[in-house]
């Protein structure tokens, strides 16, 4: 609160408390981040954009490498003078480093008031009340989700996201998601339903699925059967309004064929695929216990593009696993020849203690880079070309924002490339056909189509 807002005559409302939020990682800890927002917003506390003036600082954290999580101790360093200057400074730790921590981030750094894991942020205002441990890394039996507060009468940009599933029972052995996030839950069907319509009824016409296995999904329908993720899929897509659905992250085991028929058969599924594969080395992939070969994948993929051609693909990369040769590089580098991927993430192997791959002997540092800039090239090359195939086309583009430049606004293409357009004649949350003219390093330019 700042000194003004306390000089008030006591019966004059007093100045909302500001909320700084820094997200690291994926969409899912931006998803999150919205939701605790909107949870403190029923305690007073609005969003700033400015780390000063806040009133709490949270730092929504990542684990998934090394590096995400000596970010958060670094940026907790850097927050001392400010906790120095403002005593009443509350910080809280979020995330996926608040799971996997717990108190010794309080340990090494006591300027922390509140710890809270993925699963305990409907207790927040509680913590934050002192009336719930500041130390919160359970999993409860409850839908964390449930207890959420949203604010109905707040509008939405036109994309959002929502979380259907989450945590994951795949056990890759690099990974730390299922220590971090807890085994796979599903949420229910018609709670997924009533937050996509009531999306929806804010202005949201876009929606991405999120769930670390999130083609994973199931539970039990309005018709009291089983359901697929491939079937709420299909029950999204009749809800008016709700023109563009996406999902990720995706394992290739459970790309179910409901699923491949729904690319096949719903219009509003955008030709857009994330389905990573880590690696093309059968040695590797069995290694990494990804309990499926690079043949298998390349089958996959070939079933997917048969039910919908025109669809884009992306993938996960890890580098350097330990026990990585150059031929498994190889191997690697022939399966992305071989699938063509319109863009994709990869990474230097990171050991993750408490993962079955912590205990390997790694692979030589600089090999690792090296093989990791080869790959890199060879994925920039591809992304190039897949951008270069889009001029002449006409694609739906979504305007979510106005480019820097003035008469000019920037949307999502159905392959999620950002488009440039130079007019006057959309707004924010227009679906409009665009032909595309030009691609730049990582957009694309376009004029409305007729
Ligand atoms: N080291 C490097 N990359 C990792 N990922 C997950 N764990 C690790 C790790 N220990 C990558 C995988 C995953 C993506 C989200 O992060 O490629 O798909
Ligand atoms: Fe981690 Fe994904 Fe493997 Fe699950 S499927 S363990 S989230 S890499």
């Amino acid at each position: 609160m700042s000194d003004n807002a306390s000089k008030t005559a006591p019966e004059t409302v007093t100045a909302a408390k500001k909320l700084f939020i820094k997200t690291y990682g994926c969409q899912m800890n931006v998803y999150d981040s919205q939701r605790m927002a909107e949870a403190m917003g029923g305690e007073g506390y609005v969003l700033t954009e400015d780390q000063a003036e806040a009133d709490m600082v949270l730092l929504n954290t990542c684990h998934i490498r090394e590096k995400a999580a000596e970010k958060l101790y670094s940026d907790l360093g850097r927050l001392k003078p400010l906790k120095a200057d403002k005593p009443d400074l509350k910080i809280g730790v979020a995330g996926c480093v608040a799971q996997a921590e717990g108190e010794e981030i309080v340990r090494r750094m006591p300027i922390v008031d509140l710890v809270v894991g993925p699963q305990t942020y409907h207790r927040l205002p509680q913590m934050l009340r002192g009336e719930a441990p500041r130390i919160l890394t359970e999993f409860p039996e409850e839908d964390k989700f449930d207890h959420l507060p949203q604010n109905r009468a707040t509008r939405r940009a036109p994309a959002a996201f929502l979380t259907v599933q989450e945590g994951c029972d795949k056990f890759c052995a690099f990974c730390v998601v299922p220590y971090t996030r807890g085994a796979e839950v599903s949420r229910p069907v018609q709670r997924i339903l009533g937050e996509a319509r009531d999306l929806v009824a804010r202005g949201v016409r876009e929606i991405t699925l999120l769930g670390q296995n999130v083609n994973g999904w199931h539970g039990a329908g309005e018709d009291g059967r089983e359901w697929g993720f491939g079937r709420l899929i299909r029950a999204l897509s009749e809800i008016d309004g709700l023109d563009r659905i996406r999902y990720t992250t995706s394992h290739p085991n459970d790309m179910a064929d409901d699923l491949i028929e729904a690319h096949r058969d719903v219009p509003q599924l955008m030709p857009y695929l994330h389905l990573p594969v880590q690696s093309g080395s059968d040695r590797i992939l069995k290694a990494m216990n990804r309990k499926h070969t690079a043949v298998e994948y390349l089958r996959l993929i070939e079933r997917i593009r048969a039910a919908r051609p025109d669809i884009m693909l992306t993938s996960d990369f890890i580098v350097g696993f330990p026990g990585e040769t150059d031929q498994d590089h190889a191997d690697t580098m022939r399966l992305i020849e071989e699938v063509g991927f319109g863009t994709a993430f990869s990474f230097k192997y990171s050991p993750r203690p408490g993962t079955p791959a912590y205990e390997r002997e790694e692979i030589d540092s600089k090999v690792a880079d090296a093989r990791l800039q080869e790959l890199q090239a060879l994925l920039t090359r591809q992304q190039k070309a897949a951008q270069q195939d889009m001029i002449g086309r006409t694609l739906g583009v979504l305007f979510e924002k106005p480019g820097r430049i003035p008469g000019q606004m920037i949307g999502k293409s159905d392959y999620l490339h950002s488009v440039f357009v130079d007019t006057a004649e959309v707004q924010i949350g227009d679906l409009a056909q665009v032909r595309i003219v030009e691609s730049a390093t990582n957009s694309l330019r376009g004029e409305l189509a007729a």
